[in-house]
């Protein structure tokens, strides 16, 4: 540790908003090292305040860092042929009946070492930082194996190591059938349940567990039973579910406290009654649905009526949404799903932490941390109107400037 002391920084004239919502006046914004220390209204602002502050500018649009709390960041391989694939009329359910899909992406991550996978993942993970964010989720789900799906959270913490900024990781073990277990999906629940959520939780690589409910992937009795062994080591859970069906995966999960609900473009009423019931936040994902061009709208306005908070992430992975910019999914949220620029951004900062049981964090306010991003934008809603790289104009990660 070093004897300095923490630096003080001061924006003037900014645009905030603060997670929740756009402040209605311009306000100066100071931090103390890792922490925000005060959020002032310009008028009240007194030239005292800034003594002893680093000047960091004037004017802008500034947000807590953005939480990409959904991605599948960690894989080997390509997947161009399969999008040209379902081009050619070919879903994706049927690419995955056939063999393909997500399980040729477990044959390239399988044979990828553990140097190589993370060398793959870091340019993915410097273009959402290059694009805010500060926190992000990153799963398994790969592998498929205990090595191979270890080996992805390695690659996963790992990342945090290398880059400035926070990864959560989850254990996605439950993704798809591997081949090995061909009509013995149960037997690999049993492998998911017995080793790999125990080696995971005890090497401390998981900070929760996710499953696919879905027909071409787990039952809602086999994700269930996963839910009862993350339970079992103390890991929270969530649930990709009510993807493509709706088989009631998202009312099974709330039950068990779950985190959230990711996808559920088909979720129905009970599903919503029972998130709303448990908390959980339903994490929208326009990426997936765009790429795979779907058209069941998943139940907004229902989810706002309900008050269930809604997240929004890239899903960032290399067939259903291999999309890698942050702020483009704000675009397509609101433009696809109808949210508005407010409930977006809201999503992919206050609502993003909350689906990572980061709650209270994502925010601008006093004793929040030091996690910022100014952009050269005239209001917040513009973040998502446009689609535009290189709006990012200052990055502030736990209190360092990372990006100016
Ligand atoms: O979130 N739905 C399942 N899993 C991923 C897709 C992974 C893949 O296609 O490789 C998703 O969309
Ligand atoms: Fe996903």
């Amino acid at each position: 540790m070093s004897n300095t002391t923490p630096t003080r920084r001061l924006w003037r004239e900014m645009n905030v908003f603060d997670g929740l919502h756009t402040l209605p006046e311009p306000m100066a914004v100071i931090t103390d090292g890792a922490r925000v220390a005060s959020l002032v209204p310009m008028r009240e602002f007194d030239e005292e305040i800034a003594e002893g502050c680093h000047d960091m500018g004037r004017g802008g649009v500034m947000t807590p860092g953005l939480v990409d709390c959904h991605t599948h960041l960690v894989f080997g391989g390509s997947r161009a042929d399969e999008f040209e694939a379902r081009l050619e009329g070919i879903s994706y359910e049927e690419i995955a009946r056939r063999g393909g899909g997500i399980l040729s992406t477990v044959t390239a991550t399988r044979e990828a070492s553990e140097d190589e996978l993370l060398e793959l993942a870091r340019p993915r993970l410097e273009a959402l930082i290059a694009d805010g964010v500060t926190t992000v989720e990153i799963k398994s789900g790969y592998g498929l194996t205990v090595g191979d799906e270890l080996k992805m959270l390695r690659v996963a913490r790992r990342l945090g190591e290398a880059l400035p900024v926070r990864v959560v990781t989850t254990l996605l073990g439950a993704h798809a059938l591997p081949p090995e277990f061909k009509d013995e999906s149960d037997g690999y629940i049993d492998l998911v349940c017995q080793e790999m959520v125990p080696a995971a939780a005890s090497e401390g690589l998981a900070d929760a567990v996710d499953v696919f409910c879905e027909k071409i992937a787990f039952s809602v009795a086999q994700c269930e039973r996963v839910f009862e062994a993350a339970e079992a080591h103390g890991l929270p859970i969530k649930a990709h579910a009510e993807q493509l069906s709706n088989l009631g995966g998202t009312a099974m999960a709330a039950r068990h406290g779950a985190l959230s609900a990711d996808h559920i473009e088909y979720l129905d009423e009970a599903g919503i009654a029972a998130m709303r019931k448990a908390g959980s936040v339903a994490v929208i994902l326009p990426g997936a649905f765009h790429t795979l061009r779907e058209t069941q709208q998943p139940p907004i306005a229902a989810l706002r009526e309900a008050g269930v908070p809604m997240a929004v992430a890239t899903d960032a992975n290399p067939g259903s949404s291999p999309l890698f910019m942050p702020t483009l999914m704000l675009n397509l949220a609101c433009t696809l799903f109808r949210l508005t620029p407010q409930e977006a951004l809201a999503g992919m900062t206050a609502h993003g932490a909350t689906a990572l049981g980061l709650k209270g964090e994502g925010r601008i306010r006093e004793g929040a941390a030091a996690d910022l991003c100014v952009w050269n934008v005239d209001t917040p809603a513009a973040l998502a109107y446009a689609v535009q790289p290189g709006r990012l104009h200052q990055r502030l990660f736990q209190g360092e400037l990372t990006h100016a």
